[in-house]
């Protein structure tokens, strides 16, 4: 849309600067992090602040310098200190979301040269880490040491002196900016601008431009105010009775005001001030606070805004002005509900904000709770004010606003009024609470849903107010208000966690021979082959590849229903749209569309909310977008299967059903104690890598040959696909990946229909296609994890021996097979996760339904059927009143075993890991400081888990283990490597070269990787299931060997020689300098009928110790350390192996603990940015992490006795889910709450705050509405 093109400043980068990425277009990635830098000519200062590229609009942007990656440092100049030690630290993996890092450090250096710990994590405040950026947090426990450059003058940053020359030229003069249909105005007074404001009532001021509506709402605006250069906005003073700021202060500048400002002035006046300070801390990421302005922040009045409760209940009063004169308007709940005499005046605008000093007998206190701590809108939040009668606790004012309970801040105003002249004792807060409840309504269809939970916190906000009230009187006048109950003391205090720390410890002493030649890079830390260029910003993704000659940008028509027959597509509108070229339906398809299984343009009927239509191509991306808006689909609706249960119910499967069986399980059941049964559900998983899916397409022009560039862990299927769809042969599709941006499982089968979709456009167009997904549609079409269902009947002694399990395991598979057969077979398989059970049925089904087709991801199944088991061996411990660790070590495998498929395995390093982890945590004394610090501490709990891993690798089919290279020698001895494995992010290059480096026996400098293409290894295997490396190395190490066997006569004759004589003489002599190696892959094989088999090559085993801390008032959670031991055997690069198990345990404790997909009633997804779901930050890395490679361990089946690792760490992370379990227990035991009871994944605040039951859930609970409403989510 024309806003679109106006707002996106990453558009303008699309021409060149491809360093700074787009990972979602809404402010919440940080992949598009840039910096600004402004000249004030007054003050003659130099402003840098980071800044989201993606919602910055050009014009606002006259007179800055904006810095991207590029300018900070390159391979072909000189790389920055900050780059330098993001790469060496191992602080990369995919490297997409590199560059946004990169910018945040160096913005935040240009404004604190010696940052402390605190602004460098707030600095990185919310950026995603599945990656290892902790890294450069942590304080290294690492015994490589590393050499940096030293610090360059010459890269420091110069303003360009122009630039000063025109902001103070410009000083004097309005801006004006004209578009086809848009005008931007930039006035430099405060006069003009009144008077434009007159001219132009309906047009936005933009200040930050994080108030997304404007981008979002399509709503075509003639003209945009910039109002940011006149003075009157950004005053900031100092009055007798409080502060008033300019509106168009930053919300970064308010929080710098005020942290200098409460410090000079006496504690009592500062109350409103620190109330606002403690929302500021954790509202938003930097780069937002950096741009978004008071002003915005209060007239937008966004229900969860943070500072709008705090300033209303403060008394704030707004200044405003229009050309007809000056006024000043409180703002209060009456302004926040925008009524009409309470609000501004269309021709109005803020000029500034009084907030006021606090009394000496106010109290005034802020709350948030969000989804995660930093970076997050809140749930609920609330401002809330007491003033008392001089001398007592007699109310004599009150004031508390809410927000996040409906569209609007909502004001408890009728409550606050009846406790007027009340004492502040616990029946006064007996009746606030019901008051509120009775006051804030919140129906139980509200959308966001979580209603019990919302209402909880209502009054949880309001107790933990009541407390710290009691406390400040208590400090005020000891001798007339008690002290604090200690029970009561644990309630208050903020709940943030401290800087992470971390650990990491491997082989290099240990392990790697002291006799390896140094030039040997094999089992040594190397940096990852492109992680200066991750750094950079040079690493070239999918879209970066500059633009083709005559490309076409495509943009796809989904499916708004979840089951429909499609009636109609009616193209003509479309078609008028200035660009659009043509509009691709299935009846374009020359060849096969799709699979059997799976449709790429929808044909006759769709199957769930999502599934391509059609597609517009158009002469630019904006213009297929506008072409995307125009087209009409009528459906006629069909009924949608949605839920597990429903395709129970509906008898709703793919395949057979999946069973394996050992022992009796009869007889088993007879021999128990006890017999308990139980369900749980475990969420899906979005795989939110940060580079969305993307393919360009382009026709050779000849033969039919067509190039795909695309960003897959498959190129072989898309190549294949591909050939299918355009009726040609496979040997005429060249498929080319560089490099992934994260796949994480979800790039395997999907990106081929993608692709399909482009080329069949590209095939009818005769032009290069370009097709790159936003974030949105990516989340909406792709699917993800399975959602579970397990249903378990398990019997025990009372000594906690497990005799029997009936096991009934679900997954929603959506509404095509996709990977879920094999999905739910791994789920079977791996049920049994580290434990021995002698009776053991399991029987498995993948349910088909309207929801989009789930696929791989990291783990396939066994993170889902991990849990599960983990779930019951805990309500086991619960019900014997054992310890949960002693149930795990009484019925662990040991030594040599028989899986219940009949597959032999040696759980010698299980036992190791995890006795290992038991002392490297100090699990029993650690537990028992736990349980000290529960009795010390009602309403905030920790909790400790320690879980056992035995994961198995590969896939349990032979031939999906084969694996080639070609390796080439070039006559200045320089090295050619490649084969079939796909760079995701987990160094598979690295380790392959590093192979070919120890095989050809040169240096690690002579040898390259360039791409992974079908026209070098044809038929490779899909990059999945952790055995890349293993596989692709055998390949590789095979085809060195060749070489090297090759070149030993000529070596042999002259011993003495060079690398590169020897490569002449080769030459010389004929001697073929280029090699294909191959593996045949490991031999398994697992018979379904019998149920038995050798389905995997190998396990890994691993087991990790957690320890978390809760808030029982808000289920808010904070992981305080974590010690996981891996037995990764001979890791070929221990730098690269733990950077995956951290990043997949990362991966994992957001699965458990927060990433929470959420559906409406019809089948459409809600959740489809950062900005609805949440995956782990910066923040919820645990405080000390600590990760041990199991030492003098050997792999002998893999290359060099290694192991492959890229997926088991993420199970681990269900340590965390555990330990909060643990505290959750802690909490209902005290509570009286004695029996088992279930918790459900992902243990979000919701879930953690509900089950810890007390009064307060209690008071919602009673409000029940009989299950008479439509709840507004699945
Ligand atoms: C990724 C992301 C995360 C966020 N997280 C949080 C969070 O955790 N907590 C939170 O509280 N908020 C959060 N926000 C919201 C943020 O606080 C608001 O969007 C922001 O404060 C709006 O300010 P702005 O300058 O960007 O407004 P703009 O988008 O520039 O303008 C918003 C509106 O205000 C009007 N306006 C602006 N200035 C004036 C003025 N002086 N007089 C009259 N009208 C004016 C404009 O006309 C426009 O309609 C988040 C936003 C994003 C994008
Ligand atoms: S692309 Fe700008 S924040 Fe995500």
């Amino acid at each position: 849309t024309e806003n679109q093109q106006l707002f996106s400043l990453t558009a303008a980068f699309a021409v060149r600067l491809s360093g700074t990425k787009y990972g979602c277009g809404i402010g919440g990635c940080g992949a598009c992090t840039v910096m600004i830098s402004t000249y004030e000519p007054t003050s003659k200062k130099i402003m840098h602040y980071p800044a989201n590229s993606c919602l910055l609009p050009i014009c606002s942007l006259h007179s800055s310098a904006v810095t991207t990656v590029e300018g900070v440092g390159s391979t072909k100049t000189r790389v920055h200190p900050i780059q330098e030690r993001l790469a060496k630290c191992h602080g990369s993996q995919c490297g997409f979301c590199t560059p946004g890092m990169v910018m945040s450090m160096y913005a935040l250096l240009r404004n604190h040269p010696e940052p402390s710990m605190e602004q460098i994590t707030a600095a990185l405040d919310g950026r995603f880490t599945f990656t290892i950026v902790s890294r450069i947090l942590q304080n290294g426990g690492n015994q490589v040491c590393y050499e940096f450059q030293p610090v360059d003058p010459t890269q420091e940053f110069i303003f360009p002196p122009e630039l000063m020359r025109m902001a103070q030229e410009q000083q004097k003069r309005t801006l004006v900016f004209r578009g086809e249909r848009t005008t931007w105005i930039s006035p430099t007074n405060l006069r003009e601008l009144l008077e434009l404001k007159a001219m132009y009532p309906k047009a936005p001021l933009i200040v930050g431009n994080t108030r997304l509506e404007m981008k979002r709402d399509g709503v075509h605006h003639p003209v945009f105010i910039h109002p940011t250069r006149i003075p009157d906005l950004h005053v900031v003073s100092n009055t007798n009775n409080g502060l008033v700021i300019g509106a168009a202060c930053s919300l970064a500048q308010l929080r710098d005001i005020l942290m200098k400002v409460v410090p000079e002035l006496p504690e009592e006046k500062t109350k409103i001030f620190r109330a606002l300070l403690q929302q500021l801390k954790t509202l938003a990421g930097e780069q937002i606070r950096s741009l978004a302005s008071l002003g915005g922040h209060i007239v937008s009045r966004g229900s969860t805004w943070d500072l709008n409760p705090v300033l209303a209940v403060g008394n704030s009063v707004l200044s405003l002005a229009s050309k007809d004169g000056t006024r000043q308007i409180p703002l209060n709940d009456q302004f926040l509900a925008g009524y009409e005499n309470a609000d501004l005046k269309p021709k109005e605008i803020i000029v500034s904000v009084f907030i006021p000093y606090s009394k000496k007998d106010d109290f005034v206190s802020a709350f948030r709770q969000a989804e995660r701590r930093r970076n997050a809108v809140s749930v609920v939040n609330s401002g809330m004010r007491v003033l008392f009668k001089p001398n007592t606790d007699i109310i004599m004012d009150m004031n508390i606003l809410y927000g996040g309970t409906g569209p609007i801040t909502v004001s408890a105003r009728k409550s606050c009024q009846r406790l007027i002249g009340r004492q502040w004792n616990e029946q006064m807060l007996d009746e606030a609470c019901k008051l509120v409840l009775g006051e804030i309504s919140l129906s139980p269809s509200a959308p966001g849903g979580k209603v019990e939970y919302r209402r909880t916190l209502l009054v949880s906000f309001l107790f933990k107010f009541y407390l710290e009230v009691l406390y400040g009187l208590n400090k005020m006048y000891p001798a007339k208000f008690p002290d604090l109950s200690k029970k009561n003391l644990s309630a208050l205090g903020a709940f943030h966690s401290e800087v992470p720390q971390g650990m990491q410890t491997y082989q290099v002493s240990e392990d790697v021979d002291p006799v390896q030649p140094p030039q040997d890079p094999v089992g040594r830390p190397i940096m990852h082959q492109s992680g200066v260029k991750h750094a950079t910003g040079e690493a070239v993704y999918c879209n970066d590849i500059r633009a083709v000659d005559e490309e076409l940008f495509l943009a796809v028509v989904t499916s708004s229903r979840a089951h429909a027959k499609i009636v109609t597509i009616d193209v003509s509108e479309a078609l008028k749209v200035p660009g659009v070229v043509d509009v691709v339906t299935a009846e374009d398809v020359p060849g096969k569309n799709g699979t059997d299984d799976e449709q790429a343009y929808a044909k006759d009927e769709v199957i769930c909310v999502g599934q391509i239509v059609c597609a517009v191509v158009a002469e630019s991306a904006v213009q297929a977008k506008q072409g995307v808006e125009k087209m009409k689909i009528e459906y006629e609706d069909l009924e949608p299967i949605l839920t597990i249960e429903d395709a129970i119910k509906h008898n709703s499967y793919f395949g057979k059903e999946k069973k394996i069986e050992q022992g009796n399980i009869e007889e088993g059941f007879k021999s128990a104690d006890e017999i308990i049964e139980g369900e749980i559900h475990i969420g899906g998983q979005e795989h939110f890598y940060l580079e969305t899916n993307s393919v360009l397409v382009v026709p050779r022009g000849e033969d039919n040959e067509m190039d795909v560039h695309v960003s897959t862990q498959d190129a072989a299927r898309v190549q294949e696909f591909v050939a299918l769809a355009l009726d040609v042969q496979s040997s005429k599709i060249m498929c080319h990946t560089k490099r992934v941006g994260g796949a994480f499982g979800g790039k395997i089968t999907k990106p081929a229909i993608f692709a399909v979709v482009a080329a069949v456009a590209a095939n009818k167009t005769g032009r290069p296609i370009r097709f790159t997904l936003e974030r949105d549609e990516d989340m909406l079409i792709t699917g993800g994890r399975h959602p579970f269902f397990g249903k378990y009947k398990v019997g025990f002694t009372n000594d906690g021996r497990i005799t029997a399990a009936d096991i009934e395991p679900y997954i929603n598979a959506g509404c095509t097979l996709d990977d879920s057969e094999m999905v739910i077979e791994y789920v079977v398989l791996k049920t049994d996760n580290a434990y021995k059970i002698p009776n053991l049925r399991i029987r498995g089904r993948a349910c088909k339904t309207n929801l989009p087709s789930n696929t791989a991801f990291r783990g396939f199944g066994f993170p889902q059927s991990g849990l599960f088991t983990e779930s019951w061996i805990t309500t086991v411990a619960t019900q014997t009143g054992l310890p949960q660790e002693k149930i795990r070590e009484i019925n662990m495998y040991k030594e040599v075993n028989l899986t219940p498929f009949k597959e032999e395995l040696d759980a010698t390093n299980l036992v190791k890991c995890w006795k290992e982890c038991m002392e490297k945590s100090e699990y029993y004394s650690r537990k028992t400081a736990v349980e000290e610090f529960n009795k010390q501490n009602y309403w905030k709990k920790k909790g400790i888990a320690i879980i056992p891993m035995k994961f198995s690798v590969g896939f349990n089919a032979t031939q999906y283990h084969q694996a080639a290279a070609l390796v080439h020698i070039y006559t200045d001895g320089s090295v050619l490597v490649t084969h079939g494995g796909i760079e995701l992010g987990q160094g598979i290059h690295t380790k392959m070269l590093q192979i070919a480096s120890r095989e050809l026996k040169v240096p690690l400098s002579y040898v390259h990787f360039c791409e992974t293409s079908t026209i070098t290894v044809p038929n490779a295997i899909v990059t999945a299931g952790s055995i890349g490396s293993d596989v692709n190395g055998k390949a590789v190490q095979n085809a060195c060997q060749i070489l090297r066997k090759r070149l030993e006569p000529i070596i042999n004759k002259n011993p003495e020689g060079k690398w590169e004589d020897w490569i002449t003489e080769a030459y010389d002599q004929s001697v073929s300098l280029s090699a294909t190696g191959y593996f045949r892959g490991y031999m398994v094989n697992m018979n379904w009928d019998t149920g038995e088999g050798q389905a995997f090559p190998y396990f890994v085993f691993g087991a990790a110790c957690s320890e978390v801390e809760i808030d029982c008032l808000t289920g808010d959670h904070k992981n305080i350390r974590t010690d996981i031991v891996m037995d990764a055997c001979f890791s070929i690069n221990p730098a690269v192996d733990i950077g995956q198990i951290e990043g997949a345990f990362v991966q994992g404790v957001g699965l458990y603990t927060m990433e929470e997909i959420k559906f409406s009633p019809e089948g459409e997804q809600y959740t489809l940015g950062p900005d609805t779901y949440k995956i782990p930050a910066v923040c919820d890395i645990p405080e000390q992490f600590r990760v041990y490679l199991l030492p003098n361990s050997r792999n002998p089946i893999a290359i060099y006795s290694a192991k492959g690792i890229g997926e088991a760490g993420l199970f681990l992370g269900c340590s965390v889910f555990f330990a909060i379990w643990d505290a959750v227990a802690a909490v209902r035991k005290e509570r009286g709450l004695t029996g088992t009871f279930t918790l459900n994944s992902p243990l979000t605040i919701e879930r953690i705050r509900m089950a810890c039951a007390d009064n307060f859930t209690e008071m919602v609970r009673l409000d029940d509405h009989n299950g008479l409403f439509w709840p507004w989510n699945l």
